[in-house]
């Protein structure tokens, strides 16, 4: 299913250095192939080329670049089912969701083509007093120039998809870091992209190892560095970046609300999605869960019963929900949260055993807030359950938190969705459905913790082009 191994890409081409890095199927703990390791000089090699390779990028055509990305929308379409099992077995992500991720992915490029041809300028009236009398300006968007990718283990392929496919539509060079753990899906968008006419040294796809990787945020070539991952590390790059614009999208602990008028069914099969799907591994998978107080008991009974039932097991069987976390020391750390939140007054209303990798879907109440199983980012199967009387202190809540990205918001009410979204610090206020839901055209992002400007094709393109004036005086 699996290559015995796989190259990384180095301007624009495969190269079968050495095979060092292993790369686990996660639900069975074994080698299921071998990936080729950038070092520093690598590294280095790659930010030459792209600069190099930055002039012919940005003298491709709009129609030229749109070709590219459609090139590979039918590439991935055709691949599908092999990249979907390969999900499946670097991440151990369920096979419905990794299949839902291609489809995603295959979104990403096709909106991005799109995008490619429509990246304009405007017409700027001057003679805004006597001495401009006779100027106009007209503005037109320049690639940014080559760009430094790091993208996250939870969506191989469509993280990694939200940095490259943008890029191309800007007409922008780029260097990318996969995840060490789950670097096969980048690798195939580069097998894809190297099929493409995209000038030499274009791009390079370099897994390696975080000590060997500086050089994507400190080195002054690269002009944006675009970062996806945990909090912690995202700001601690930021701090090294230099004079290169940041965009971060980081973690989070979102917020569910179910207001008393909610459909207690429809939100808790929505909510189940929310918080469990890929083992809650996503930056917006639901973790706080505020509940009304008149519907709390009735809600709890129907949502822990459809939790214990949820099927967990082999991520590669259709019938699994919940596969295991990305390894058993990251499913041993949120474990441990439990435990720890246990102890200081929670209660675990079902779930709470891990074996290996595999952590069972939780649910607890009764959690004291500054414990971290709800204060901090749990990437994994985990929700939290807290009633409340008011509307206005459910929304308070939601901003208890150092994090902002997404919040849901289960209501029927016009004017509760208006005061979610007039109130909710976050970049995204989801109504009628859990904060988990996205798009690939949408702006996503977050604030505070969790992040500094947004993705969706053409909002990341605005962060990867410069506004570029031209001033025309007629006397
Ligand atoms: C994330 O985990 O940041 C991305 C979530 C998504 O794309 O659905």
């Amino acid at each position: 299913m699996l290559k015995d191994s796989y190259p990384y890409y180095l301007a624009s081409e495969a190269v079968y250095a050495n095979t060092d890095l292993e790369v686990t199927n996660k639900y069975t703990g074994e080698c299921a192939t071998r990936v080729a390791l950038a070092d520093a000089e690598v590294i280095d090699k790659a930010i030459a080329a792209a600069e190099q390779a930055q002039g012919a990028v940005t003298a491709l055509a709009p129609y030229q670049r749109q070709a590219i990305l459609e090139h590979c929308v039918k590439r991935f379409t055709e691949r599908a089912d092999e990249l979907a099992k390969a999900l499946c077995i670097e991440a151990g992500k369920p096979i419905n969701d990794a299949k839902g991720e291609v489809t995603r992915l295959i979104d990403t490029f096709k909106i991005a083509a799109e995008e490619s041809v429509r990246i304009n300028g405007e017409v700027v009236n001057l003679e805004i007093s006597a001495r401009a009398k006779g100027y106009q300006g007209m503005t037109k968007k320049v690639p940014i120039g080559p760009c430094s990718f790091i993208s996250p283990f939870n969506f191989p392929l469509n993280l990694a998809a939200h940095k490259v496919a943008p890029a191309i539509a800007a007409g922008c060079t780029f260097v990318l870091k996969p995840a060490s753990r789950t670097p096969i899906g980048a690798l195939i968008i580069g097998e894809v992209l190297a099929e493409t006419d995209l000038p030499k040294g274009a791009f390079s796809i370099l897994p390696c190892s975080r000590d060997g990787a500086d050089l994507f945020t400190t080195d002054e070539r690269l002009k944006l560095l675009s970062f996806t991952g945990s909090p912690d590390v995202g700001w601690a790059l930021k701090a090294k970046a230099g004079k290169k614009p940041v965009v971060l999208e980081l973690g989070g602990n979102a917020a569910c609300v179910v207001d008393e008028d909610a459909d207690i069914n429809d939100a808790i099969q929505r909510i189940i999605i929310g918080a469990y799907y890929q083992s809650g591994q996503s930056c917006i998978s639901v973790q706080r869960l505020l509940v009304h107080r008149s519907i709390y008991d009735e809600f709890k009974q129907a949502y822990v019963d459809k939790v214990s039932n949820l099927v967990a097991g082999d991520p590669a069987s259709e019938d699994t929900f919940i596969g295991p976390m990305i390894s058993e020391s990251e499913a041993e750390r949120l474990h441990n949260w439990i435990e720890r939140a246990k102890e200081e007054g929670g209660t675990i209303l079902c779930g709470g055993k891990r074996k290996g990798a595999m952590l069972e879907a939780t649910v607890m109440e009764n959690v004291p807030k500054a414990c971290d199983a709800s204060a901090e980012e749990a990437f994994g199967p985990l929700s939290v359950l807290y009633p409340f009387d008011h509307f206005e202190e459910a929304l308070e809540e939601v901003n208890n938190s150092r994090y902002g990205l997404q919040a849901g918001v289960f209501t029927r009410d016009i004017y509760k969705a208006h005061q979610a979204w007039n109130t909710l610090e976050v970049g995204g206020v989801v109504i009628g459905d859990v904060p988990s839901w996205r798009v690939d055209n949408m702006p996503y992002g977050g604030v505070k913790d969790s992040g500094l400007g947004r993705e969706g094709i053409k909002y990341a393109i605005e962060d990867m082009t410069e506004t570029r004036l031209m001033v025309i005086r007629t006397p």
